[in-house]
């Protein structure tokens, strides 16, 4: 079916799916709901058949005794369901401790007045390629479930779905006569695909991509389409790239290929991927074989394809011809494959190869493209590098804002509350042609009020209010059937109210992204501290907020009547602070050792006894800090490097899995190409990794004076940690054998802990 829209310029037409049974909302009340899902009734608007692609709306009223849920579209309705739950319920669903849906007391509450709410946009989106290596490589259906309910819930309807992928591939290269021993090296492994996706880097260390795991993957992709289907979501599918095998020359000596640029420093044999021009006739043939055989194993269900072909990659030539050559060739490939064909592409590179593309270079790319209706551009870091002002909205092009938020799923405690409601308010008024608001974290980590806020922010016309925001979101996360909002302790809502004003309202953009603590890049004497870009470790607020709101979480849980200990959103919210505190005082901790050891006297040695009580001292200070936090962090599976191993180890070629896993989080790379990119304050990691490392610095560092000191030597001191640590394929890890609660280790080993450390 074809639809078309109005925007203030043009007249888009976009084909989207239509499922018009609630069958798929009703299964979702059933699965979160299941004691109460015939306290619901849904109905979906008979006038939903528009011939315009508009924004949704929906109705919550009371009828018959129900409660009455109307919308425009199977999306509106999960929309408004959410939307019962957290205005008049009280409860949510929620990332890392999952359905809080079922904890409200029978019956459910009616609403007392009619709430409605429309979308600002059509579009909401989610997923950026690399989540689905960040964070769900080792996913399975459960997970799934979870992370699709929380979707539609939140309003999502055009999501990203890449699991698979590698199947169609695999299949379109078998059918042109590629033997298997020429397509497996191409692929990366479990932890890397999303980067082999975008062409960065090709093949995979530590072993071959496994059949089996390519065929797994593809038995998962049916469910999760058939499911986003179900909830009323257009999914976004893969397309050919371009990106292709060497051997492809043997079997087309006549293509036209060129080899793309080496990514962030890789050996060859890992990068230089093989690109088939879009120019050439056999791309159009590789296309219309990938999106056939997606037809064919899918069905034909939807119209949107994810293509990034430079994504950190600079094309091979920045003449203007040539990049609107490269567009035309590959968007009349889609149009010929699937006549409704639109091609959504990460904006990225824009930003991030902003040397490389000028204004002049990306209107040229972009004019490929002739019809404007047939591209959705992701301003995939709208919040802090909003790329649509300098491009003139794309030049036309439907484009969604984005908050990009992380880089690698690091962990800090993070948020521009101001930037994430505000900015896509005033872009709506001032572009015509954006069209959607999205989610494209690097990964999901912590910080879900900041992805909730901006997709709530989608259904509201004016910027969300945010301290009635952070007041809600207190009461839903830690309210049960037992709490009311006047019984929750007011600690909590201070604790809160701490947070926004402080880690949530970055507003210096020099550093844009979530910090990661100190310890977790490799230890040195210097360059640790203050860093930007994407190995950020600047605190943009006061320390002290920080240890407020963990005074205020703690007293609130001390006063309580001890069911706040018990709760699992507490336990997360408690540990997650109590990490950054951690976090914090071991940068505090550090910097007075550095201060101390560069000013202490001696030239080779530190001989000076004061200084050398002193610098153990604070040595001993850092370690510790660091063993306790990872008892701490290995009290809740979702702080803990175990519950990754695990979801990885689900296979008889576990190894294989389980070291992609490692190489990740630590080395990203066969010899750490991206050392600690995408690190994590894991309990495990932090014990098996960070502190042998921080121990192996120290021990170095103590033992010779400042001007002694070798960075050489230092870093090979280092460097021997991280290779034990990858050898070991994981069995450094496991935790303590302590099966104390978080209650139970805050009071015996953190509080002493953040005494002694100078915190309380
Ligand atoms: C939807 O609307 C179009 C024209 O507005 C009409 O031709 C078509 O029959 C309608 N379809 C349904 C299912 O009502
Ligand atoms: C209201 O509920 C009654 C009893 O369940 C049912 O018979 C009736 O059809 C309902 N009316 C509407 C308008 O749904
Ligand atoms: C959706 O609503 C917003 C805000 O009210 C408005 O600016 C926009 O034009 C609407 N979009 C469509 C497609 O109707
Ligand atoms: C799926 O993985 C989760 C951990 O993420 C685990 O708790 C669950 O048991 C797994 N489910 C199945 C069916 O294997
Ligand atoms: C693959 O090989 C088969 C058998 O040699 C041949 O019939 C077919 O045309 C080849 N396909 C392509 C796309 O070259
Ligand atoms: C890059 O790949 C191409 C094609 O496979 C190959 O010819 C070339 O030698 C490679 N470059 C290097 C430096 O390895
Ligand atoms: C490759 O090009 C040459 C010269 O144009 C031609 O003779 C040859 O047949 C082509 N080979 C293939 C496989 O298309
Ligand atoms: C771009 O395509 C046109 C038409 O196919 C062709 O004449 C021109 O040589 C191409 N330019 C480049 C730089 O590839
Ligand atoms: C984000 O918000 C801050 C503070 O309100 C503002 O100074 C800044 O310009 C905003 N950034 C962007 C990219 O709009
Ligand atoms: C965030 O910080 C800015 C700049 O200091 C300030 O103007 C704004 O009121 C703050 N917002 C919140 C929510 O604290
Ligand atoms: C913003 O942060 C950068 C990097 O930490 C710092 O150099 C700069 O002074 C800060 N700017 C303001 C206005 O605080
Ligand atoms: C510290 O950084 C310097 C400069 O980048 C580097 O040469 C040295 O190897 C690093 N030391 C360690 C221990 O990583």
């Amino acid at each position: 079916m074809r639809f078309g829209f109005l925007l203030g310029c043009c007249a888009l037409f976009w084909s989207i799916s239509t499922a018009t049974s609630i069958q798929g909302i009703q299964d979702l009340v059933k699965r979160r709901v299941p004691d109460q899902y015939e306290e619901f009734v849904f109905t979906l608007d008979a006038n939903s058949n528009s011939s315009e692609v508009a924004n949704d709306t929906y109705t919550i009223s009371t009828l018959n005794g129900s409660i009455a849920i109307q919308g425009t579209s199977l999306s509106a309705l999960a929309t408004g369901l959410r939307r019962y739950f957290t205005d008049v319920a009280h409860s949510d669903i929620y990332w890392f401790i999952g359905n809080h849906l079922d904890q409200v007391a029978s019956p459910l509450p009616r609403p007392t007045e009619v709430i409605t709410g429309e979308s600002i946009v059509p579009w909401r989106y989610h997923f950026n390629t690399v989540t689905f290596s960040y964070t769900s490589p080792f996913w399975n259906w459960s997970d799934w479930e979870l992370e699709l309910d929380w979707l539609a819930l939140h309003g999502v309807n055009l999501p990203l779905a890449w699991v698979g992928f590698e199947k169609i591939l695999l299949d379109v290269f078998r059918d042109i006569n590629l033997t298997d021993s020429e397509i497996l090296p191409f692929f990366s492994g479990p932890a890397f695909q999303a980067w082999n996706r975008f062409g960065n880097i090709q093949g995979s260390w530590g072993g071959e991509l496994p059949l089996s795991w390519i065929d797994g993957q593809f038995d998962l992709q049916k469910k999760i389409i058939t499911r986003m289907l179900e909830l009323g979501m257009t999914p976004i599918l893969p397309a050919f790239t371009g990106f292709v095998p060497r051997a492809i020359s043997d079997v087309y000596p006549n293509a036209s290929i060129v080899n793309g640029s080496r990514w962030e420093d890789f050996p060859l044999q890992y990068t230089n991927t093989t690109f088939l021009e879009p120019a050439d006739p056999l791309f159009a043939d590789l296309q219309n074989r990938v999106i056939s055989k997606q037809i064919e194993y899918y069905g034909d269900i939807t119209s949107f394809y994810t293509l990034d072909q430079y994504n950190e990659n600079d094309p091979y030539s920045g003449d203007l011809d040539y990049l609107r050559n490269a567009t035309r060739g590959t968007w009349q490939s889609l149009k010929a494959a699937d006549a409704d064909a639109v091609w959504v592409m990460q904006g990225w590179l824009f930003y991030s190869n902003s040397d490389f593309w000028t204004n002049e270079r990306i209107e040229a790319f972009l004019s490929g493209v002739e019809e404007d209706a047939d591209m959705l551009i992701l301003d995939l870091f709208s919040e802090s590098q909003p790329q649509w002002q300098r491009t003139n909205s794309y030049y036309g092009k439907p484009w969604v804002w984005c908050e990009l938020h992380n880089y690698g799923g690091n962990m800090g405690l993070y948020g521009q509350v101001d930037n994430v409601t505000g900015n896509p308010v005033a872009a709506l008024a001032n572009s015509s042609s954006m069209v959607g608001m999205g989610l494209t974290p690097e990964g999901q980590e912590g910080n879900e009020i900041m992805y909730k806020l901006l997709l709530d922010q989608a259904w509201s016309a004016e910027p969300i209010d945010t301290e009635t925001y952070f007041r809600q979101w207190t009461r839903n996360r830690y309210a049960s059937s037992q709490h009311t909002e006047d019984e929750l302790p007011g600690q909590l809502y201070r604790a809160w109210e701490l947070l926004r004003k402080s880690a949530y309202n970055n507003t210096n953009l020099t550093s844009n992204a979530v910090p990661k603590a100190i310890f977790e890049p490799a230890p040195n004497i210097t360059g640790l501290v203050g860093r930007t870009g994407h190995h950020p470790t600047t605190i943009n607020y006061n320390p002290n907020d920080i240890v407020e709101a963990w005074r205020n979480l703690y007293a609130a849980a001390t006063e309580e009547d001890a069911s706040l200990w018990a709760n699992d959103a507490f336990q997360h919210d408690f540990v997650d602070v109590t990490r950054q505190v951690f976090a914090n005082a071991f940068l505090a901790e550090y910097e007075t050792f550095i201060a101390l050891w560069n000013s202490s006297s001696s030239s080779t040695t530190v001989s000076d006894s004061t200084t050398t009580t002193a610098l153990q001292t604070h040595a001993t200070r850092l370690t510790t800090t660091l063993s306790t936090l990872d008892t701490l962090l290995s009290t809740l599976p979702q702080f803990s490097l175990q519950t990754w191993v695990d979801s990885a180890a689900t296979s008889t070629i576990e190894e294989y899995y389980i070291s992609n896993a490692l190489n990740q989080i630590t080395l990203w790379g066969p010899d750490g190409e991206i050392l600690d990119y995408a690190s994590k304050s894991w309990g495990g990691l932090v014990r098996a990794y960070y502190l042998p490392r921080w121990q192996a610095f120290l021990g170095y560092v103590l033992g010779v004076g400042p001007q002694a000191y070798e960075a050489s030597v230092a870093r090979a001191r280092v460097k021997e940690v991280e290779d034990a640590f990858q050898e070991s394929g994981g069995s450094a890890l496991g935790s303590d054998g302590d099966e104390k609660g978080v209650r139970e280790v805050v009071q015996s080993v953190v509080l002493p802990v953040l005494r002694e450390l100078g915190v309380l």
